[in-house]
């Protein structure tokens, strides 16, 4: 019976996953090694807990339940009781590799690991441990309280079992679990990530002002939102781990990142959280 989550990375994504989590229901003890980001966290949750209450989806006593289901920590050691892990850390492999490791030494052994990354091999995090069929992706979609969809990756040695009690707890979340395979960047970046580069190519290459990229995508493909909004939204730096995952999986030069998406990510240009990227925020 899964009752307690550990939720690690407290950024962009591990908020949104904490904060569903414990609006299910779910005791959640939500871990990050930057306390500042714990901070942000709580307020984003609380933040966004608040829209919903002022929508009228949720009631002011759920909200507070749900706060009150929430505990942060910075460090993992405090997981050694969680029932179910969701990583969702900075986009690189082996920085996941050491915390897939790290995480299969403290947990309980039945325990699933899942992870939140975008393009990363869910087959090589779980060799990183001695239970690779209790570790799959699950690829939540940003914002999370929002999205719902949730790509499910397999792994190589994932197994039935693990796949059937993830995806019944997306549905307990009240998302709408997808299954991928584990080929670089799976269903949504591979097909993703490669428009938003192009996007960037028209930039630098001058066919477009951002504006007229992201408009001539909104009207005229009817997307919500226009790529580079999206990329700002997602983190430029996200943009370009997932495209570097895809270039080197893959080996076709058409994933190679855009020269224009290194500079800015270099720069220190982010997108929406470093207040900076295709706009200014
Ligand atoms: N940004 C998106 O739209 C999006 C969407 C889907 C999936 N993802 C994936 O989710 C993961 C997180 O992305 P994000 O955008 O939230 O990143 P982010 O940069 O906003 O946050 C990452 C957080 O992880 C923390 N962290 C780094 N190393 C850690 C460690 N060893 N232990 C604990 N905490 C650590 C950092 O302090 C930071 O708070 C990545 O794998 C990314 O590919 C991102």
């Amino acid at each position: 019976m899964i009752k307690t989550v550990g939720v690690i990375g407290a950024g962009t994504m591990g908020n949104g996953i904490a904060q569903v989590f414990a609006q299910s229901g779910f005791s959640v003890t939500l871990v990050d090694v930057a306390p500042a980001m714990l901070d942000r966290a709580k307020t984003t949750i609380e933040k966004s807990l608040a829209k919903f209450v002022e929508k009228g989806k949720l009631t002011a006593a759920d909200r507070d339940a749900a706060i009150g289901r929430l505990s942060i920590a910075t460090s993992v050691d405090q997981l050694a009781d969680a029932d179910y892990v969701v990583e969702a850390i900075v986009e690189n492999a082996d920085t996941k590799r050491g915390l897939f490791a790290q995480l299969d030494a403290i947990t309980k052994p039945d325990v699933i690991l899942a992870s939140n990354t975008s393009s990363i091999s869910i087959t090589l995090l779980g060799a990183a441990t001695r239970r690779p069929d209790r570790v799959l992706g699950m690829h939540f979609m940003n914002p999370v309280p929002l999205m719902t969809l949730v790509e499910m990756i397999r792994g190589q040695a994932t197994s039935d079992e693990t796949m059937r009690i993830a995806s019944e707890l997306c549905t307990r979340l009240g998302k709408t679990p997808i299954e991928a395979a584990d080929y670089p960047g799976f269903i949504a970046n591979r097909i993703l990530m490669p428009m938003i580069n192009e996007a960037i190519f028209a930039v630098m290459e001058g066919v477009g002002t951002p504006e007229a990229i992201d408009a001539v995508m909104k009207l005229g493909m009817n997307h919500p939102m226009g790529p580079l909004t999206l990329a700002d939204f997602i983190g430029l730096d996200v943009c370009l781990a997932i495209l570097n995952v895809l270039h080197d999986g893959i080996g076709d030069p058409k994933y190679r990142p855009c020269p224009l998406l290194r500079r800015m990510v270099a720069a220190g240009h982010l997108g929406r959280k470093s207040g900076q990227g295709f706009y200014s925020y």
